[in-house]
């Protein structure tokens, strides 16, 4: 079947484009809309064109796939311009999402309507390049340029309604989309047309804008290269005529598509879309989910349970004794609370979130619900009796989950009497925003119980990846080898303030000093000095060093670094210098360049070691466990993406 069909509705035309998932415009799609031009341009019965997509979606933007591939005739510039160019107006009539190309080709458009759930948008520096086919160069000419700026330097995209108002868009349609796309078309053509995109005025604003604009995308784009290019090809649009802001798009484009930066960033893209749905499960039916459970609502339970409320199914907390029933219902109503002072919620509908769990310490509640998500202190007796009540009251087919991130889950369920339906479910904190859930079957989980870790994380709107089992899974194995490594270069004599620098420039938020100043040293010392308590050989770490002198982070005053009271900026600190001396040789000039290629270096190695032994199914589950759920940055595609290219 054609990805293009043409319909007459009296004076106007219907193109439709069916091209499933999200009719991204491959090369079939492009020249059945070329042609389409052609063929009603040549029809005198037709006075506009009404163009609108079937699917769950409006077109979503170029083929990403096509962009590792030479490009091919006709070419998404020409499209829009010929669409532009046509003699008879088109109208975009956008549902879903009308993202990158897929705007360019409504901008081509001389009008615009989407329902009022659509969004628009140019997510091009998502992935490492700008916009191909004249967004960076119309898009200024409806909205103004600061709005412009915003929307191509973040990716982030814009609800109908928002849209409207900036100007992108000419209505918002209520009831059926077709419909009143047609009647807006019918409508438009009784009145003077509209300059096409391209003809119309746009303003220049002064060089202090550029240069403020310049510094505040440098400052967010840590490192990532397309931000700062989209910026200057949105001044060259207000600064150049048309047809040359056009050129240097493209130029820039077609630059970037073959970067480093934008392959790493077309590789997360695709992994992060086949995580939720693991090919050996495509067959495996997932267990319904509609009522959950969360035992503890401490830091991590109060986040899982505000992120199944924000999915909108209704939980029950399950806590010591009233009291703490009472602290955790305190804790989840301060995370919505949260969301109503940064504007995200009203009052009402965080109260609605807030109705929806039911605290309590009775576990006979928990007679029908679906899973049971256990967040409870990492004390493996605690967990053991967590799990033995949960076995005699939970329906024989409810999943029982635990969150440990370091406790062996097989020796969690030995109590239970089936553990087939028994799984580890690890968030990361805060669970409500990180992405990344770790699903961690035992060898006797059965497959619907793994089917349901991974429906649950669909239903999270997180990034599911599975672990096998060990020493911190996937993810606190790594950071182990990476704290590990800092140390070591810390001995070797690199200051401890030039190895944080050192990963900040890599790209990530903070380097591993600061980052354990903020969550505390003393976990981790706890854990070690509980591995030896039972005997194991654990080495003495400069970590050890500060937490026995007092020293377990900014809840202390200091940890790695000093700090004075009321400020989180940390200063060297003239104390860890004396603790640490003897064990740190003479400072060595090691740059940062080198600093960061060590560290990244280390957790790739062990990043191989997980695959080697099969506890991670491929490097790209490792990438997305680093990205979302310790701040790698993205556009260096994940440690070992970056290890593997050297980016
Ligand atoms: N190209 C190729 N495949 C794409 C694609 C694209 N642009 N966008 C999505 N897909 C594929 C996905 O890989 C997935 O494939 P799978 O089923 O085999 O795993 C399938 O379409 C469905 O995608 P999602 O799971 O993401 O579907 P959702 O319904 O959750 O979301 C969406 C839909 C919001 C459109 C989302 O897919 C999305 O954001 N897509 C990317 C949009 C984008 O970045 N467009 C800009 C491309 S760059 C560009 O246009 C350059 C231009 O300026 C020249
Ligand atoms: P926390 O100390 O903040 O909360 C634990 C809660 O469990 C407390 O509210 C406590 O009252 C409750 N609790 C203890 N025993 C209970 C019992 N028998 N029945 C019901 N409730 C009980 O601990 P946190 O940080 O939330 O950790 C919980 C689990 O999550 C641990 O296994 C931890 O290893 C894991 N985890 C922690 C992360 C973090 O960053 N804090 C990240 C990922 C996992």
């Amino acid at each position: 079947m054609s990805v293009v069909t043409i319909a007459r509705t009296g004076e106007i035309a219907t193109v439709t484009v069916d091209n499933p998932p999200v009719n991204a415009l491959g090369q079939a799609l492009r020249q059945g809309l070329w042609d389409a031009v052609a063929e009603l341009d040549a029809d005198p019965s037709v006075r506009a064109v009404v163009l609108i997509c079937a699917g769950r979606t409006f077109i979503a933007g170029a083929d990403v796939t096509e962009f590792g591939k030479p490009p091919v005739e006709p070419h998404l510039p020409d499209l829009v311009a010929r669409i532009e160019a046509a003699e008879k107006p088109w109208v975009a009539a956008i549902h879903g999402s009308a993202l990158g190309g897929g705007f360019e080709i409504a901008l081509g458009c001389r009008f615009r309507v989407a329902l009022a759930d659509a969004q628009i948008g140019l997510p091009e520096v998502t992935l490492g390049i700008i916009p191909g086919a004249g967004g960076t160069v119309r898009t200024p000419r409806l909205c103004g340029v600061a709005t412009a700026v915003e929307m191509a330097t973040t990716g982030k995209p814009l609800r109908a309604p928002k849209a409207l108002a900036a100007g992108l868009i000419d209505a918002v349609i209520q009831g059926d989309l077709l419909e009143g796309a047609v009647a807006f078309a019918r409508a438009a053509i009784e009145q003077p047309l509209p300059l096409p995109v391209s003809a119309r005025p746009i303003e220049t604003p002064d060089a202090a804008f550029w240069l403020d604009a310049e510094k505040a995308v440098a400052k967010s784009a840590k490192g990532a290269a397309a931000p700062s290019r989209v910026l200057a090809s949105i001044r060259k649009a207000a600064e150049a005529p048309f047809a040359d802001a056009m050129n240097f798009e493209r130029e820039t484009f077609m630059e970037l598509r073959g970067t480093e930066q934008a392959a790493a960033l077309r590789t997360v893209f695709f992994a992060e879309r086949a995580a939720p749905r693991p090919a050996a499960l495509r067959d495996v039916a997932a267990l319904p989910l509609k009522k959950i459970a969360v035992i503890g609502g401490g830091t991590m339970g109060a986040g899982i349970i505000s992120a199944i409320r924000d999915a909108g199914l209704p939980v029950i907390l399950i806590e010591r004794d009233d009291d703490a029933v009472a602290r955790g219902l305190a804790n989840v109503a301060k995370v919505f609370d949260g969301g109503v002072k940064r504007g995200k919620l009203t009052e009402a509908q965080a109260q609605a979130l807030k109705d929806g769990v039911t605290g309590t310490t009775d576990y006979e509640a928990l007679a029908d619900v679906d899973m049971v998500i256990e967040a409870v202190f990492e004390e493996i007796g605690v967990k053991r009796a967590v799990f033995a009540q949960l076995g005699a009251v939970c329906r024989a087919d409810a999943v029982l989950a635990t969150n440990t991130s370091y406790l062996d889950p097989r020796e969690i369920a030995e109590a239970l009497p089936n553990p087939d339906r028994f799984i580890g479910l690890h968030f990361f904190s805060p669970a409500n925003v990180m992405k990344l859930l770790e699903i961690v079957p035992t060898p006797d989980t059965s497959p619907e119980t793994l089917a349901t870790g991974f429906a649950l994380g669909r239903l999270l709107k997180k990034i599911p990846v599975q672990s096998g089992i060990c020493d911190g899974f996937i993810g606190n194995r790594i950071l182990k080898r990476y704290r590990a490594a800092a140390e070591g270069l810390v001995r070797r004599g690199v200051p401890i303030a030039r190895i944080d620098a050192a990963m900040r420039g890599y790209g990530l938020a903070m380097g591993p000093f600061e980052a354990q100043d903020l969550g505390g040293l003393d976990i981790a010392f706890l854990q070690r000095e509980g591995a030896r308590a039972k005997g194991q050989d654990v080495a003495e770490t400069l970590g050890d060093i500060l937490v026995r002198a007092g020293r377990k982070g900014q809840k202390t005053g200091g940890g790695w670094y000093d700090y004075v009271a009321g400020d989180r900026r940390p200063q060297v600190s003239a104390v860890v210098a004396e603790l640490l001396r003897g064990q740190v040789a003479p400072e060595t000039g090691m740059t940062e360049d080198e600093i960061a290629a060590v560290l990244v270096g280390e957790m790739a190695a062990e990043g191989q070691a997980i695959l080697d032994e099969g506890i991670a199914a491929s490097p790209a589950d490792i990438d997305l466990v680093k990205i979302h759920g310790y701040g790698f940055p993205r556009w260096r595609g994940g440690p070992m993406f970056a290890s593997r290219s050297r980016i």
